[in-house]
């Protein structure tokens, strides 16, 4: 039976280490701020953005909400991403995506300062990422290789292998466990053979968006799975990419869905909101 990572408890960890350097940088004037943007009444959207709000509050960062109507023009948004971008009393910028069809998703993102882009979305952070220099990191694939490392295990000279190429988690995940030295292949939809690549893997992260895709025999005995999938089954049981049922008989460890990579993203935003307000100090 495998190890069961457990992201509530270690996004928990990080909180409160956060908690602590907030409260560090309160005593020297430095309040982190992040402002939120939400535009429209996605469902989903709001439930994310309230839990992004919530965990600001617990750890002393001030967050800014901007709540628009699902009407809001392209141009009314864009001139408060540039006041955001100018004031000086915002660290993060954070605008909740899908936006509405009438605004150009990738022109607004593209408009945060890489100083405040805490998603790290923008082509400035992650070609940052991509040559190994400063910039914010992605919270999602951040947030696996935390669950990795905090787990104990390493990831130089392992066979890596990501499941998933969006520009959001697959590709970043990808670059960060190469940043490691761990062994990358990519892989995806149009990938031949994928259980022969998959079972090569000593660590595997799958993200598709894809139900149990993944089976025991896609496994390698032994792999440490991470599965950032998040999806729901027949009966509308939430479930991963990942067969966790089958899975776990045979890795060293797995992230359950939900409890594993989900919460983690959360804790990496408020660490990059931190990282933004940290560099005030110098
Ligand atoms: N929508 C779903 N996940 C995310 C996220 O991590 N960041 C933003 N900005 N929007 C999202």
């Amino acid at each position: 039976m495998a190890v069961l990572i457990d992201g509530k408890a270690i996004s928990s960890e990080i909180k409160e280490e956060l908690k602590q350097e907030v409260a560090e940088l309160k005593a020297q004037g430095i309040t982190p701020c992040l402002a939120v943007i939400l535009v429209g009444d996605d469902s989903a959207s709001a439930i994310y953005v309230r839990n992004k709000k919530r965990a600001c509050e617990y750890i002393g960062i001030e967050s800014r909400s901007y709540e628009l109507p699902k009407e809001t023009t392209e141009q009314e948004l864009e001139k408060l991403v540039r006041e955001l971008n100018e004031d000086e009393t915002v660290d993060g910028i954070l605008v909740q995506l899908p936006l509405p069809e009438q605004i150009d998703e990738e022109k607004i993102t593209g408009m945060i300062s890489p100083k405040k882009d805490v998603d790290g979305f923008l082509p400035e952070s992650i070609g940052a990422l991509c040559i190994g220099s400063e910039g914010f990191r992605s919270c999602t694939p951040a947030g696996v290789l935390e669950l990795i490392k905090r787990s104990g295990y390493t990831i130089e000279g392992k066979e890596c292998v990501v499941v998933g190429r969006s520009n959001h988690v697959g590709k970043p995940m990808a670059l960060l466990l190469l940043e490691q030295n761990g062994t990358v292949t990519i892989a995806h939809s149009r990938t031949k053979n994928l259980s022969e690549i998959t079972r090569r893997a000593d660590i595997l992260v799958v993200a598709v968006g894809n139900p149990k895709l993944i089976q025991a025999d896609d496994v390698k005995e032994g792999a440490v799975v991470i599965d950032v999938g998040m999806n729901r089954d027949e009966n509308g049981k939430l479930c991963g990419d990942v067969d966790f049922e089958h899975v776990k008989e045979k890795a060293e460890a797995i992230t359950p869905v939900p409890g594993g990579v989900g919460p983690m993203t959360i804790a990496m935003l408020m660490n990059n909101c931190v990282e933004a307000a940290r560099k005030k100090r110098r």
